[in-house]
């Protein structure tokens, strides 16, 4: 398929999410040949030296530069990814709406539900594509459960299980950043990893309509480089009762201080026929069950989701860096097509609604409703 015309992207922020978007973009003239538009990447920012001079010098931006606004002003810029920490998503992606850009986002999209309620709608308001990153629902695997699902081989779905287990923050050691403030990060791993799990638990099921959750914070006090200490604002811990629209219940639960499983992310799905279980580990697996005899393992193949972009056949797997580029494709796909395919800012402000119903009903003990939002959603899909 000839290459028609190219699509000019923006870059802000040169951290690993930042590379990883770069790479994946790259890879899409390799892996997605048939899209109208190839991005080239124009200009990225960062106030970091190193990080800008990666962007020109290995990765390939045209130019870089410290201030972000510049990137939104570019006349070649036609698509930006936003992949700066968290306290810089809301006032980025505003002045990215008001720039009439196109915008791929990474999670959690706001610190709060309010912060993500005015990125999702401006951006709806403004017409215009976005991406969150939600990179686990890419995965063939998840894909192919959610045909599954969706086909009714399963029967009624009854019940959901969905865990993130991650180690990154075990030490307590290691010190006070941002990611432990609530100015800067807004929740700890509510937002951070389980908005994930949120987002799972939607695509696959359907929206969740009222929660209970506890939150703990295990690591009270990290040190800082004077050697004080100073208080963890956010939980490490959450765990989450959920009831879906559909009638469905499910239970979600993650840590970031767990010793020994460092992405440990399980998806356990039940119904009246049958069941499945995927865990990111073996992200190239899925287990169904498709009577009381057990559960059979399926190698992750071709007829799953976009694996056959990667490999040719059953066996060599993908890995994480593989989702992104699946994930930028349905972005660009999104764009060229004027139609929102990818996950969208709608997603991540109903993930936020999770993330801060949790909260409250951890502080309160009660249950919460969780508020209908507007826009394109996975789970009206
Ligand atoms: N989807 C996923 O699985 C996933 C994984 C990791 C991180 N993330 C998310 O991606 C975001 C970035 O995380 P990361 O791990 O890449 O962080 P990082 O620390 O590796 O990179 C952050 C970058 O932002 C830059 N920065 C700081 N201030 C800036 C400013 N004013 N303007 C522009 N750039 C600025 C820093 O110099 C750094 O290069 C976070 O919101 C995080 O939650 C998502």
């Amino acid at each position: 398929m000839p290459i028609t015309d190219s699509i000019g992207v923006g870059l802000i922020s040169v951290g690993w999410m930042g590379r990883l978007h770069s790479r994946a973009y790259l890879a899409t003239r390799q892996f997605y040949p048939e899209l109208a538009r190839h991005p080239e990447l124009v200009i990225a920012a960062d106030p970091d030296e190193a990080g800008r001079s990666y962007a020109e010098n290995n990765v390939g931006y045209r130019e870089t530069t410290s201030d972000y606004r510049e990137v939104l002003a570019h006349p070649d810029v036609d698509v930006v990814s936003i992949c700066s920490p968290n306290f810089l998503h809301h006032e980025v992606a505003l002045a990215a709406i008001a720039a009439g850009k196109h915008f791929w986002i990474e999670k959690p999209m706001g610190r709060s539900a309010r912060e993500s309620r005015e990125i999702a709608q401006g951006a709806e308001a403004a017409g215009l594509i976005t991406s969150v990153g939600f990179n686990y629902r890419h995965a063939p695997a998840v894909a192919e459960a959610r045909r599954l699902i969706r086909s009714g081989a399963l029967g009624t779905i009854t019940n959901v299980q969905i865990r993130l287990i991650t180690s990154y923050a075990s030490d307590p050691t290691q010190g006070f950043t941002w990611r432990y403030e609530t100015e800067f990060a807004g929740s700890g791993v509510l937002g951070d990893v389980l908005s994930h799990g949120f987002d799972l638990a939607q695509f696959l099921i359907g929206r969740i309509s009222s929660i209970n959750a506890i939150t703990e914070t295990f690591i009270t006090d990290r040190p800082l480089p004077d050697g004080s200490t100073r208080a963890v604002e956010n939980e490490d811990y959450a765990a989450v009762l959920a009831r879906f629209d559909n009638g469905a219940v499910g239970m979600l639960e993650s840590t970031r201080v767990a010793i020994g499983p460092n992405a440990e992310y399980t998806i356990e799905v039940y119904g009246t026929k049958g069941s499945l279980r995927w865990n990111f580990d073996q992200m190239n697996q899925l287990e169904v069950a498709e009577d009381v005899r057990g559960y059979r393992t399926v190698m992750t193949d071709t007829s799953f989701g976009d694996f056959g972009r990667f490999q040719p056949n059953a066996g060599p797997g993908i890995g994480f860096n593989d989702l992104k580029t699946i994930e930028a494709a349905l972005f660009l796909r999104s764009v060229a097509e004027g139609k929102q395919l990818a996950p969208s800012a709608a997603d991540g402000w109903s993930a936020s609604e999770l993330v801060d119903a949790s909260i409250s009903s951890a502080a309160s003990g009660a249950w919460v409703d969780l508020p209908e939002v507007t826009g394109p959603t996975t789970f009206r899909a």
